[in-house]
């Protein structure tokens, strides 16, 4: 083939690609949105209310796009089914992966959708006392709220750190044929506000 012919291929290739991956986006329904801060202030009781967006904001928490990061053990999972990470890998000493199998030898610094393989330049897996997988909203949210279990953060700090981060952020924007998490990642931000300015109160149960 010369260069002509090979870049022509390419093209063609490439706008097959595409058109796969609008197809199959297209095949799913989007998910589901997230309420408004504003929609709780009917709750006249400050902790019920304070709860209750907490209870909100938990749709993105146990979301499998967060938890796959946040698992129980020591290997990530992956897809909306959340099956144990294919090849196996483990967290290993800081959360990138073993010396032999880091996580970033596949995933880049962004997603790469004809792989399938997501991406981001900080990719690694949350801490162990950071788990999520398998716990209830009310049990994420004391142990959110808890120094020892989220590095240290205080309550404010999460606004941002779920609001704004980048890492974070890739759950709404997750690549090839993967459900991105509930509503936007500004309206979970204003959720966590909410939450915190109303006395950061847990559900119960
Ligand atoms: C040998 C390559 C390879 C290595 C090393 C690797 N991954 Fe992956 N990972 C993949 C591929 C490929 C996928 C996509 C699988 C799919 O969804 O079809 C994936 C998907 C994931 C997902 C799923 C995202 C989602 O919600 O569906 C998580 C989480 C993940 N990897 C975390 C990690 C972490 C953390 C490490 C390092 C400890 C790591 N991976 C190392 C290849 C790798
Ligand atoms: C690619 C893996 C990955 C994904 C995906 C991911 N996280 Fe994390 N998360 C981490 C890592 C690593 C840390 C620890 C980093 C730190 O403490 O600065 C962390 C820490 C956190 C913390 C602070 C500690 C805690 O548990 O209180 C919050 C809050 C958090 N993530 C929220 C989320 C939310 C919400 C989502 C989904 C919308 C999400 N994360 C998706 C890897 C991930």
């Amino acid at each position: 083939m010369n260069a002509e012919k090979r870049a022509k291929a390419l093209v063609i290739v490439a706008t097959l690609g595409i058109s796969i991956v609008t197809a199959y986006a297209a095949s799913h329904e989007p998910s589901k949105g997230l309420a408004t801060p504003q929609s709780f202030d009917g709750i006249a009781d400050t902790d019920a209310r304070s709860a209750a967006i907490f209870t909100e904001l938990g749709k993105v928490l146990t979301h499998p796009r967060c938890v796959n990061c946040h698992p129980a053990g020591d290997r990530p999972r992956q897809g909306d089914a959340r099956r144990l990470h294919e090849p196996p890998v483990v967290r290993g000493a800081d959360g990138h992966g073993t010396e032999a199998m880091r996580c970033n030898s596949c995933h880049k610094d962004t997603n790469f959708d004809p792989g399938r393989i997501p991406g981001h330049s900080e990719w690694h897996l949350a801490p162990r006392e950071m788990a999520w997988e398998g716990k209830t909203v009310a049990e994420i949210c004391t142990q959110i709220k808890d120094p020892a279990r989220n590095g240290g953060r205080n309550v404010e700090d999460l606004i941002d750190h779920i609001g704004k981060d980048t890492l974070v952020g890739w759950a709404w924007a997750p690549g090839y044929g993967r459900a991105p998490a509930p509503g936007t990642q500004a309206q979970a931000g204003a959720l966590v506000e909410a939450w915190a300015k109303s006395g950061a109160a847990c559900p119960n149960g």
